[in-house]
């Protein structure tokens, strides 16, 4: 679209109470600056300006950071989001001011200019769009974002003058009993023509109880040179929530999460309690999968169909395919579950984590950075860590992978039909052979042949088991 954006993000946020700037203050996984420049992308504009001051190189590099993930997602359609531009607001002297610090990059270009707050996380593309194509069509000089909502507290409110029309915005602290009273309230977004926003910043004055420079004086400045400025109502005042304490915060988390939980029902997942359920907004879930309540989503997740997650469980950037099902209690990080898998209760797998088809981890077993193969099971009190376990393996009860020599890791190889049996220690590196099988309680230290029984400590081949 033939537009330039520009967001607001230098100030610190007072009212969070909070070291850490409030724009990089986290809302379902994702810094609260990422959802708006998410949401100015979806218009395609020419350039992406962001105002920046308070931890303006944290601000910097979260969006650098998050330009690249979402460049990298749209490799394959050759398509490349507006890369984040920056320019610094060293002293923050009220939104006014923060715009001014476009001028050299924006004043030139006869582009219009879409002004969003970093701290209006909410607001989708499509009400953007609207926005946008409302200022065009009326042909008008500014356009103000307003909406009516229950409790206007804090927002600056809309006046409008005995036509009905945008006379000025009066903010919260500056507004008389009558004019606190009024429903209607400015968004924080607008639309510009751009010289006649540069030129009427040039007007304003920061005469007010902040004693700053108020972005919404920029439009009476427009209005009192006869040039025509827009309200465009909206009608769902959620996406308009401005985030500037943890009260607030906490609301568009629910606001988001609920969002999203809708979208996985009405696509074919059973959530039996949403309330409960914590789904980050890049998870996938297949239909028919049945989420059962507390349990926590996380991350690039995806879940394919059939599948079952019960009480308690954790999944971390995980991939699991169809009819997998995860018992209680258990944390699943950074791994991949095939079909016809199932985990728990009580399991942590995690660092690559991969299992094949029909395998079985069981209760209090800890997996890290090894592959199990086919119907292999390990369905009690053990860890498994650096292994390549073949296709139909039994890990006996108590099984441990001693892949750690105080300095290295060491790898542990199990080849296929293999019986390990319980209270086993595999000190690696060791292979044991296809088709062997160690007693209880032995300590493997050497490689075992295939077809054979070592038992013992440090375990012996004892014999050579016949082919069943
Ligand atoms: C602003 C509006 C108010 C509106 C509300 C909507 C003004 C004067 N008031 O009030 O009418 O109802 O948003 O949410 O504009 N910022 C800077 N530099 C500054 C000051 C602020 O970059 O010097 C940034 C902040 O980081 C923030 C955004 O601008 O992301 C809004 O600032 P904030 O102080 O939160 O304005 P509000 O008081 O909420
Ligand atoms: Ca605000």
């Amino acid at each position: 679209m033939d537009l330039n954006i520009l967001i607001m993000a230098a100030g610190l946020g007072t009212r969070m109470k909070s070291q850490k700037a409030k724009v990089l203050h986290k809302l379902v996984g994702q810094p609260l600056i990422n959802h708006v420049y998410q949401a100015a992308l979806g218009l395609s504009p020419k350039r992406v300006v962001f105002i920046v001051g308070h931890q303006a190189s944290d601000v910097e590099q979260v969006l650098k950071h998050f330009h690249n993930k979402l460049s990298k997602k749209e490799e394959h359609n050759n398509s490349r989001p507006t890369p984040p531009e920056f320019v610094s607001q060293i002293e923050q002297k009220g939104t006014g001011h923060a715009v001014m610090m476009a001028k050299e990059l924006l004043a030139k270009d006869s582009t219009p200019i879409l002004v969003l707050s970093g701290d209006v996380p909410l607001i989708t593309s499509n009400t953007l769009k609207s926005l946008f194509s409302n200022h065009k069509e009326l042909n008008v000089t500014a356009t103000v974002l307003s909406t009516k909502v229950a409790n206007p507290a804090g927002y600056g409110r809309i006046i409008r003058n005995e036509e009905n029309n945008f006379s000025h915005i009066v903010e919260h602290r500056d507004a008389n009993a009558k004019e606190l009273e009024i429903d209607e309230i400015n968004s924080g977004i607008y639309c510009f023509e751009s010289q006649a926003l540069f030129s009427a910043l040039e007007r304003i004055s920061p005469n007010n109880a902040q004693g700053e420079y108020y972005l919404t004086d920029v439009l009476s400045a427009i209005s009192s040179q006869n040039k025509k400025v827009a309200v465009y109502q909206h009608m769902n005042p959620e996406e308009v929530l401005g985030i500037n304490n943890r009260i607030e915060l906490a609301s568009a988390e629910h606001r988001m999460r609920t969002t999203k939980l809708e979208s996985l029902m009405l696509e074919g997942v059973t959530l039996i309690d949403p309330a409960s359920t914590f789904i980050d907004l890049d998870v996938k879930i297949g239909m028919d999968t049945v989420i059962y309540p507390n349990t926590i989503i996380e991350g690039e997740t995806t879940i394919g169909a059939n599948c079952t997650i019960s009480t308690g469980a954790h999944l971390i950037n995980s991939h699991l395919a169809n009819n997998v099902f995860i018992r209680d209690y258990s944390l699943i990080a950074d791994s991949f579950l095939a079909d016809q898998t199932t985990v728990g209760p009580f399991a942590h797998l995690r660092m690559g984590t991969h299992l094949e088809n029909g395998s079985t981890i069981g209760n209090f077993v800890e997996v890290k950075k090894s592959r199990i193969g086919q119907h292999t099971k390990a369905m009690h009190l053990s860890y498994l860590g650096d292994a390549t376990i073949g296709a139909s393996v039994n890990i006996g009860a108590g099984t441990i992978t001693c892949n750690y020599d105080g300095k290295n890791k060491h790898a542990t190889i199990i080849d296929d039909n293999v019986k390990i049996g319980s209270d086993t220690m595999l000190v690696a590196p060791v292979r044991v052979g296809q088709g062997s099988m160690t007693g209880a309680g032995s300590v493997v230290t050497k490689d075992i042949p295939e077809n054979s029984l070592a038992i013992g400590i440090p375990a012996i081949v004892k014999r050579t088991l016949t082919k069943t």
